[in-house]
């Protein structure tokens, strides 16, 4: 005779023991490779995700009473444990993401959550930090409360905690701290362009921190005030994404390169490039680098480098962290079509 197999446990936190159970999620950070800020007004930008840099986040029932966030740890990029146990000192856009998931998993339900965010991703360095933790969030939850979120459900929950944490967000980085390939972005849609040769590249941090809300700010303000610059940013801004696109596709570098650098260059008559940031494009373009440009929201932050090869990649590097950048990574951009 055989004996009846245990029934297996429960998956719905509701009704079971999940406190057991401890859900895990990861993201990770991007760069922008052309068109910020114009993408909030809906023109096209390109994306890619920088996988070297990363946010992970566990999540488990709290044993504690209570509603929500009951505790909260972040460590940062420099391996600091910043937030103390509290939930209530985490970010009221976590916190609100943690409640969102908790009435949608088991409404009516007193659960209380631990959350612990490891966070590689420097904050306000353009680099996606904050769209990451929300995303590393997002997935810890649905893990552990087995809510079997879709990629757009996944996006709109990161994209309201982007909403929080920084106002009016094109929700780029939403969606690039999610994919594993370049993104483009247009009038709110994505998808994927294609790619006929390998690029590399390199992310310098200036060790400035910029705030991409004041950054957006800015650029409102300014486009409020002079109607006539933001027509003529928004299709100068365009057309240098289009021009990149088809560089992108049929594998012209150096021609990418230029529309990088010309995009720094428009980036800078809005006033949100740094001395640093500026000196390290200089830096780039004196190395070997066939373009180069601040990346995200500016203010400070990060540059990034073009390079035809790893081996120039890696001597851009070298030549940047001499040059004062405080840290730099790289990226690669994969040779693949729209549909691979
Ligand atoms: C930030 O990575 C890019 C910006 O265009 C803001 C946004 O798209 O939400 C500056």
């Amino acid at each position: 005779m055989t004996a009846e197999p245990h029934a297996p446990p429960p998956t719905n936190p509701c009704a079971g023991p999940a406190a057991a159970r401890t859900g895990s999620g990861r993201a990770h950070a991007k760069v922008i490779l052309l068109g910020e800020h114009a993408v909030v007004y809906g023109a096209p930008a390109l994306a890619l995700p920088v996988p070297g840099l990363s946010c992970t986040a566990s999540a488990v029932l709290s044993a504690q009473p209570g509603h929500g966030l009951t505790a909260y740890r972040y460590r940062d990029a420099a391996g600091d444990a910043a937030a103390s146990d509290v939930g209530s000192q985490a970010p009221k856009a976590l916190r609100h993401l943690v409640k969102t998931l908790l009435n949608r998993s088991c409404p009516g339900e007193v659960l209380a959550v631990d959350l612990a965010l490891d966070n590689g991703i420097p904050m306000g360095r353009g680099l996606g930090s904050s769209a990451a933790c929300a995303r590393a969030t997002v997935n810890a939850l649905d893990d552990l409360l087995q809510l079997g979120l879709c990629a757009t459900d996944v996006f709109d929950l990161v994209q309201l905690a982007e909403g929080q944490t920084h106002g009016r967000s094109s929700g780029i980085d939403a969606w690039a701290t999610g994919s594993t390939r370049p993104v483009l972005m247009t009038g709110g849609r994505v998808s994927a362009p294609t790619v006929g040769a390998p690029a590399w590249v390199v992310v310098a941090d200036s060790g400035e921190i910029g705030s991409t809300k004041e950054a957006v700010a800015l650029v409102r303000e300014t486009f409020h005030r002079e109607p006539a610059r933001r027509a003529d940013f928004l299709s100068r801004s365009a057309t240098l994404t289009a021009t990149a696109l088809e560089a992108l596709d049929s594998g012209r570098l150096e021609l990418l390169g230029r529309q990088l650098t010309a995009n720094h260059r428009l980036l800078f008559s809005l006033g949100l490039s740094t001395p640093a940031l500026d000196r390290l494009v200089e830096v780039s373009l004196g190395h070997g680098a066939l373009g180069a440009k601040l990346s995200g929201g500016g203010m400070g932050g990060c540059v990034i480098a073009l390079a035809g090869t790893s081996q120039t990649a890696f001597r851009l590097a070298t030549e940047l962290t001499r040059q004062g950048a405080r840290g730099t990574w790289t990226a690669s951009i994969d040779e693949r079509g729209a549909d691979d």
